[in-house]
């Protein structure tokens, strides 16, 4: 089922998409969060930021997973997922990191990491709420157009418009890295409830084509059109060709 939560500013979008991660949590202290990195959910950060801050919520029992990371920055890389998390939230709620996981993109066995990733994401039931950005090609997490898609946790190679994207947050353009681990479509579908976000014109053609177009591998996002509760949240420069 899809519900469209069309914005007039893109806080109202960062306000409105925190509000199922926050319900979550109220109702049950040890919900399992799915979390993403970019530019997209700074603002849903903060907004959890805020609630915690207000004694709203806590993440004292909560887990969290990650989408993705990196392959070859350590934690401590600016650009790595997992440094980018501790800025944006985890320094500052009470979320233990021993339940905050990300994909370990820094071992040379890439093989076992993406195993252990998808057993740990299993054992935890998969996250109630799943928080998505979308790529300006259609992919989701780095779930990239393809003629195939994979189902699990997996080693992706990142498409040349996705290192190009990325490249904003590196000094040198050079050290984007080429490849990376993430989870899968089915991974990312077995989510009980997916919260998409989309902010910006320059979203607007592939929000319409994600959510209304022909569902297609060469379309990863167009899977989402399967997943039962589904919530995209848009501002309205995002949502200005949705019909
Ligand atoms: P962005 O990235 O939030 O930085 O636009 C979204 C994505 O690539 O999934």
């Amino acid at each position: 089922m899809l519900h469209i939560h069309r914005l007039t500013s893109v806080d109202e979008v960062d306000r409105q998409a925190a509000g199922p991660l926050i319900s979550a949590l109220q109702r049950r202290p040890d919900t399992v969060l799915g979390l993403a990195t970019g530019g997209t959910p700074i603002g849903l950060y903060r907004e959890l930021i805020a609630a915690y801050t207000r004694g709203e919520i806590s993440f004292a029992q909560a887990v969290t997973f990650n989408l993705d990371e990196y392959i070859g920055l350590s934690s401590e890389h600016p650009q790595s997922y997992r440094y980018y998390m501790e800025q944006n939230l985890f320094a500052h709620i009470d979320l233990p990191r021993e339940r905050a996981f990300l994909p370990n993109g820094a071992t040379s066995d890439l093989a076992l990491a993406c195993e252990r990733y998808e057993q740990q994401l299993e054992s935890y039931g998969y996250p109630d709420v799943q928080v998505l950005g979308i790529g300006h090609n259609g992919h989701i997490a780095f779930n990239e157009p393809a003629d195939e898609l994979q189902a699990d946790t997996h080693v992706v190679q990142l498409t040349d418009t996705t290192i190009a994207a990325n490249a904003r947050f590196f000094t040198n353009p050079q050290e984007v890295p080429r490849q990376a681990i993430t989870m899968g479509i089915a991974s990312i579908m077995k989510a009980k409830t997916i919260v998409l976000i989309a902010k910006g014109s320059d979203k607007a053609a592939i929000i319409r084509e994600a959510l209304f177009g022909p569902i297609r591998t060469q379309c990863p996002a167009s899977l989402l059109q399967l997943h039962p509760d589904l919530h995209v949240f848009v501002d309205s420069e995002a949502g200005s060709e949705l019909p």
